[in-house]
């Protein structure tokens, strides 16, 4: 009987949430396994690992992206941000996670990670959706729970606070991938 040879591993860097984390992972390791299992990152959570419901959606250099379509070393050395990465260094929550709470967007709060961060990157692309357009840009992501209505709420309630948060001094979110820190990136 023949003995399967051991996997080959990569040595890749994950750089999340403003912080760089050396990790051996197969290339076969997909991205959302990665931030969970290697880095314990279970914010990001996995539901179809189809691409489809969007509750795994990270930020990839600011762009929403499936996490359970990348492989990790396809990431290695870009700039990831997950939900953990949308609040304050202090906790403070940020504005979409915040949007949320006011506006009651989230139920049993599975979906919850992937909208926050998608509407991050909606946000920065158009501080001042229409109701259409705010449907439109959660559209990709899928809720068993809420009935959609909250989350649309949400997205408007997420773009107040931002246009609040960028006119006073102290309002602004400080950790890397944050709308505020995103703005202000070359
Ligand atoms: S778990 Fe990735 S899109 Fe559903
Ligand atoms: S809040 Fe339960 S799946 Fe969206």
């Amino acid at each position: 009987m023949t003995q399967e040879a051991p996997e080959e591993t990569h040595d890749i860097l994950l750089n999340v949430n403003g912080a760089a984390h050396a990790v051996t992972v197969p290339a076969r390791r997909l991205l959302s396994d990665a931030l969970r299992h290697d880095l314990g990152l279970t914010g990001t959570h996995v539901g179809c690992e189809h691409g489809v419901c969007g509750a795994c959606t990270v930020l990839l250099d600011g762009a929403p992206v499936r996490s359970c379509l990348l492989f990790a070393v396809t990431v290695s050395g870009q700039e990831l941000t997950t939900v953990e990465g949308l609040a304050a260094e202090d906790g403070t929550l940020g504005p979409v996670q915040q949007a949320f709470r006011d506006c009651h967007g989230l139920q049993c709060g599975f979906c919850t990670p992937g909208f926050l961060t998608t509407i991050t990157a909606g946000l920065r692309d158009n501080p001042r959706p229409s109701e259409v357009e705010a449907r439109e840009m959660v559209a990709g992501n899928l809720c068993r729970c809420t009935g959609y209505q909250n989350i649309a709420k949400a997205v408007h309630r997420a773009a107040d606070l931002i246009a609040e948060g960028s006119s006073s001094e102290d309002g602004r979110p400080s950790r890397p991938g944050s709308i505020a820190a995103e703005e202000e990136a070359p």
